[in-house]
């Protein structure tokens, strides 16, 4: 799959079918967090990656969206940021949510390219999800993404952004240059 298929086809998948993803693929996926930009070189990720049918009800639970229950696998993305804190102040925090930003969507690309499905699902309550995997208190949990086959692989991208709404030239707010029509779909 080349990259702009991956980045044009990517979607979140709330439906799941029965069939278990194999956990080599989802490391794999995984991994390729790894290599998303750092600030100064600061790898603040943790993962956690759930198998066990009770936890993954659990977090369904604690992100009160019951569709998380038939994922075969829940990852759990955390960021400890005590380091990059120590390094860049307050500004640490701010980097600390692109970096994970970053790292996400290598993640999502790469599911994509895998032909899994993943949803990024960012509504939970921390202290529950906390409790249930044993995640210290001063680990920050950014995000959970069920994973799976999706359910009926049938998508058409219809994306609601227009290029010409949000792309400036020389200064905020300025429209000049037309940009190409086919960008624009
Ligand atoms: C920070 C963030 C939090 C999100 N939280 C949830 C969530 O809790 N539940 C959910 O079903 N989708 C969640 N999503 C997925 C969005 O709803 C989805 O990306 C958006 O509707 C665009 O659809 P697409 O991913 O198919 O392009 C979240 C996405 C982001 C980036």
């Amino acid at each position: 799959m080349d990259l702009d298929q991956a980045i044009q086809q990517r979607h979140s998948v709330r439906k799941f079918s029965t069939k278990k993803p194999k956990w080599d693929e989802i490391i794999e996926c995984i991994n390729s967090m790894r290599y998303a930009p750092t600030a100064g070189g600061n790898f603040t990720l943790k993962f956690i990656l759930v198998e066990d049918l009770d936890k993954i009800k659990k977090l369904a639970e604690a992100a009160e969206q019951p569709f998380i229950e038939n994922a075969k696998f829940v990852l759990v993305v955390c960021s400890k940021i005590d380091r990059l804190v120590n390094a860049y102040g307050e500004r640490g925090k701010r980097y600390a949510k692109q970096q994970a930003g970053a790292a996400i969507e290598n993640f999502l690309l790469k599911i994509e390219e895998k032909g899994l499905a993943t949803c990024w699902v960012g509504h939970f309550v921390d202290s529950i999800v906390k409790e249930i995997l044993n995640i210290p208190e001063e680990i920050e949990v950014e995000a959970l993404f069920p994973i799976g086959y999706e359910l009926k692989k049938k998508y058409t991208r219809q994306l609601k952004i227009d290029l010409d709404n949000v792309l400036y030239f020389e200064k905020y707010g300025q429209k000049q240059k037309k940009v190409p029509k086919k960008l624009n779909v």
